[in-house]
Order: C-alpha cells, then structure tokens, then sequence
C-alpha cells in the first residue's frame, strides 16, 4: 500500500482526458497533474528541447512526492520516454503510446491500423514501432493533424470548419482500415464528429488503455492507495491558471480547482 499520488504530465490540458479515465478506474487514487501551459505546444519542438522539458516535469513531481509518473502525452512518450526511464529509475514511468497499440491490436481485424496525432509524434514513428513490435503484420498508416489541436483548445468540437478539416485529413484512410488510433491527448474531444466522418471504423482512445495498464503496474510494484476515501486532484501550470481551470472542464468533465502556478524549475 502507498498513499502518495499519482504524478501525471501533458503539454497542457489534454493530459485531463487521462486523468478523467483514471478517476474512474481507480477513484482512490490521489493525482498530481501538470500541465505545461506556457511552453506548449510540444508537438512542433525538437526532441532536445522535449526531453529537457519532460526531465523538469518529471523531477518536479518526484519532489512533490509521486509515486509513479505517467506521461499523458502522446508528443513527450514518443519522445523522451526512455530516457525518463533512465533518469528516473527508482520510479515506475509509464507512457501513453504502448498502451493504446496493445488495445489498437485487439480491436482490430484486418490489421490495417490508421493513426493520428501531431507531426511530432507521427514523424517519430513510435506508433509504426510500437504496433509492429506486438503484430509484425500490421500495417499502420499514418496522418498527423496539425489544425486538431488548437480547434480543440478552441472549444471548436462541432460544426462546418472542423468538419471540413476531419474529411481533409482523414480521406485517405477511408477504405482501406478498420481501426484508427487518436494518438494526441486532445483527440477524444473530436471523437465524434471523427465517429461521424468514418462511421464504422473503430476508434482507440488511449486514456482508458492507459488507466487499465496504470492499474497493472500499481498492482505490480504493489504501490495502490490504500485508503477507502475518494483522492485528490491537484493541479499545477507554468502559465495561465485561470484559463486551464476554465478550459479543463470540458477535458475532465467536472470542475477543477485553480492550479498553482510554478515559475521557478
Ligand atoms: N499533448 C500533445 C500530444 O498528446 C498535444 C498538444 C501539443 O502539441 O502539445 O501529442
């Protein structure tokens, strides 16, 4: 049994779709969110600057006492989970990519496996080496979404624009798939005006894979809350905690309390 919580970290808000899953798997656990609001978006940086970021994350929440890290964002898994992994290996790290191929893999029956996520994270290719490494015989196509992203933060979910923009990046995949991964935090936001454009192709939100691969780990290393009580959500930004406080609602689906503000790494 370990009482300390759980520490999770995005760019910024989307990290709270993880959040909400792990609330409702694991309602006892305390969380520790970090969103980096004055520094995002990750998935336009270089892999240098990513792991330089994530490395101040994650050392900041061991600091504030957490028990475990999950990367709840698909640009920084892709980029700097392994070496999170090597800085900080008194710690169970876990990240966001793994965990959504392996229910992808499930899901799917043809083996032709669409992913979306932003250019960062579709030009490292984690995805094509995560699903490989489970089925050699999945084929993955791949299609970053670079407008998603601030249509979300927009609250721009439904309507003409995002429409048009969902068919523009997704025509290519129509026939020829049978599941597509929302490989970016921000993603299950759009899913269903995406639900909509593919009808009957499946869609793999990672955040409940996530949730459910969390649960494995805490039972592994033995580390889950031991109190009956529901756990704490506190959050912390580099910028703008009032706007994350008003935004996140609509990731998290309840209110949240004002973040703190950390400026000093
Ligand atoms: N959280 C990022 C991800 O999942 C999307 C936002 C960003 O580019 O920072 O890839």
């Amino acid at each position: 049994m370990d009482n300390r919580p759980i520490g999770v970290f995005d760019s910024g808000l989307g990290g709270l779709t993880v959040v909400k899953a792990i609330k409702k798997l694991l309602p006892n656990e305390s969380i520790l969110y970090f969103g980096d609001t004055a520094r995002l978006p990750y998935g336009v940086k270089s892999k240098k600057l990513v792991i330089e970021y994530s490395n101040q994350i994650v050392k900041f929440l061991i600091k504030k006492n957490a028990k475990m890290i999950i990367v709840a964002c698909n640009t920084a898994t892709a980029m700097a989970l392994e070496e999170l992994k090597y800085n900080f290996k008194d710690t169970p790290i876990i990240g966001v990519i793994e965990p959504g191929s392996i229910q992808a893999s499930l899901d799917s029956i043809n083996k032709k496996i669409g992913v979306i996520g932003t250019a960062a994270t579709i030009k490292s290719r984690a995805y094509n080496y995560a699903l490989k490494a489970i089925d050699n015989n999945i084929n993955v196509f791949s299609k970053d979404c670079p407008l998603f992203v601030p249509f979300v933060e927009e609250g721009m979910v439904e309507g003409e624009a995002i429409n048009l923009i969902v068919a523009h990046y997704l025509s290519s995949f129509k026939n020829n798939i049978d599941t597509i991964i929302l490989g970016c935090t921000h993603y299950p936001l759009l899913e269903p005006v995406i639900k909509k454009y593919v009808k009957d192709i499946k869609l793999v939100d990672s955040a409940s894979a996530v949730a459910k691969h969390a649960n494995m780990i805490l039972d592994e290393c033995k580390i889950k809350n031991g109190y009956k009580k529901r756990g704490s959500l506190d959050c912390f930004v580099t910028d703008l905690p009032r706007q994350f406080e008003k935004l996140g609602r609509n990731f998290l689906g309840e209110s949240i309390n004002e973040p703190q503000l950390v400026d000093d790494f």
